[in-house]
């Protein structure tokens, strides 16, 4: 398995791109589902997730090509099989997000249910009883939810949390049902809104994604289209913070500051210096920054993939023992964590849990005096195109480490 080496302490300088969003990109590359006609996506990212996704589709029988690093076609003119087994959406949770396509153009489909993961439970109850309510008939047996409906009926659904997937999966499967569905308690992230925009321009009446009320008038058939998916507001924000712990100055082209008001006010907030402009984010920040508090929410609130408390998920501290290992001062009580500054970290091994995790290693290491070593990166490739060339781009001494095998 691959390493990352880093050695701490380097100001971060310069300028980077920010990738598209694989929040976004899983879901329209599925949303190919519900149609015969080829669609196209702009500004995919490169990354382990994606890959994933185009594994999947192709089982299914959908035809891709990349016609560059970042461009990919998609054809489901000949799905020959409507299932997706336990291995891909074991790998990847995003891979349910089928489970509504397939359902609503074929009328069946049998998708594995995702199972635990190092972050939490995370169910799919939202995800069922919106299909059922859409008149699904959807039974759950041997690990697979099998879902059935001739032809979904639109219906009034009140999400009783407001789940990014569930937004998406009834999102999709709406766009193909009889009649209007209303979803209400909908999650609100920009990558709804980027979806629905995608629905839209396929031929469906999608209105208010984006806010807590969507609207889904129902069209028999969708056409093809050509789209581009919006800049990646993770990445660009661990961009920032890299700028702002190593007393850099980082400029982050192509991020969008609307989609990062919760974060960037943090980090104003903590003393660093932003300026956004119509091309992209800086951030810059010469003295020790100051503690903040805060707690992650849905959206528009301070996302939990940029976290530091966290309510979203029950699990998303597995990074905080990791972390002490350099000299950090956590206490994790329950779903808060309670960070007393240090003068410094000092660099040491240590191994990435999760993705997100994975990334606040990196950025630790960074700012640590001193060589750190993380090891298990799989996680972290599953959701940062080339992070190591990247930060390397802005001075950071850095460096992969293949394994031998
Ligand atoms: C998406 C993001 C992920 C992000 C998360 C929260 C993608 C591919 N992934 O994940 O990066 O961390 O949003 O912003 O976009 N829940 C239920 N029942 C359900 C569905 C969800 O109880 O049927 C719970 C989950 O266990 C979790 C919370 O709702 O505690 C949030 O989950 P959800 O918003 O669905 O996240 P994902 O779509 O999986």
């Amino acid at each position: 398995m691959d390493k990352i080496v880093v050695r701490g302490g380097v100001p971060l300088q310069g300028e980077i791109t920010v990738s598209g969003s694989k929040n976004a990109a899983l879901p329209l590359l599925f949303a190919s589902l519900l149609t015969a006609d080829e669609c196209r996506l702009g500004r995919v990212p490169q990354l382990a997730d994606i890959r994933t996704a185009l594994r999947l589709l192709r089982d299914l029988g959908v035809q891709y090509d990349w016609l560059s690093d970042t461009e990919v076609t998609l054809k489901a003119d000949a799905v020959h099989h409507l299932e997706a087994p336990y291995d891909l959406v074991k790998t990847m949770r995003a891979s349910f997000l089928v489970l509504g396509p397939l359902l609503a153009r074929f009328g069946r489909t049998r998708v594995s249910t995702p199972g635990g993961c190092a972050i939490g439970a995370r169910p799919v109850n939202l995800h069922l009883d919106g299909l059922q309510q859409l008149g699904a008939s959807i039974r759950v047996q041997q690990g697979y939810v099998e879902a059935e409906a001739k032809r979904l009926r639109g219906a009034h659904i009140n999400l009783e949390f407001p789940s990014v997937g569930a937004t998406e999966n009834l999102m999709m499967a709406a766009s193909l049902a009889e009649g209007t569905t209303v979803l209400d308690n909908a999650a609100c992230e920009p990558e709804i809104a980027d979806l629905a925009l995608l629905l839209n321009d396929m031929g469906a009446r999608v209105s208010g994604a984006g806010s807590s009320t969507v609207i889904i008038e129902g069209v028999p058939t969708l056409h093809g289209t050509e789209h581009t998916v919006i800049p990646d507001r993770v990445e660009a924000g661990t961009f920032l913070v890299a700028g702002a712990i190593t007393s850099g100055d980082v400029f982050v082209r192509g991020s969008r500051g609307g989609h990062l008001q919760a974060f960037l006010g943090k980090l104003r907030e903590a003393g660093v210096n932003i300026e956004e402009t119509a091309d992209g984010i800086r951030a810059h920040c010469s003295e020790r920054p100051n503690s903040v508090a805060l707690i992650t929410q849905p959206y528009p609130g301070f996302p939990t993939d940029l976290q530091a408390t966290e309510t979203i998920f029950e699990n998303r501290f597995l990074h905080a023992q990791e972390l002490a290992r350099l000299g950090a001062d956590i206490r994790v009580h329950g779903n808060t964590a309670e960070v007393r500054g240090v003068a410094f970290l000092s660099g040491a091994p240590v191994m990435a849990t999760d993705l997100r995790a994975s990334v606040s290693l990196i950025l630790a290491g960074l700012a640590a005096q001193g060589v750190t070593e993380v090891s298990r990166v799989y996680h972290l490739d599953r959701g940062y195109e080339r992070i190591e060339e990247k930060l390397s781009q802005l001075g950071a001494d850095i460096r992969r480490v293949k394994s031998k095998k």
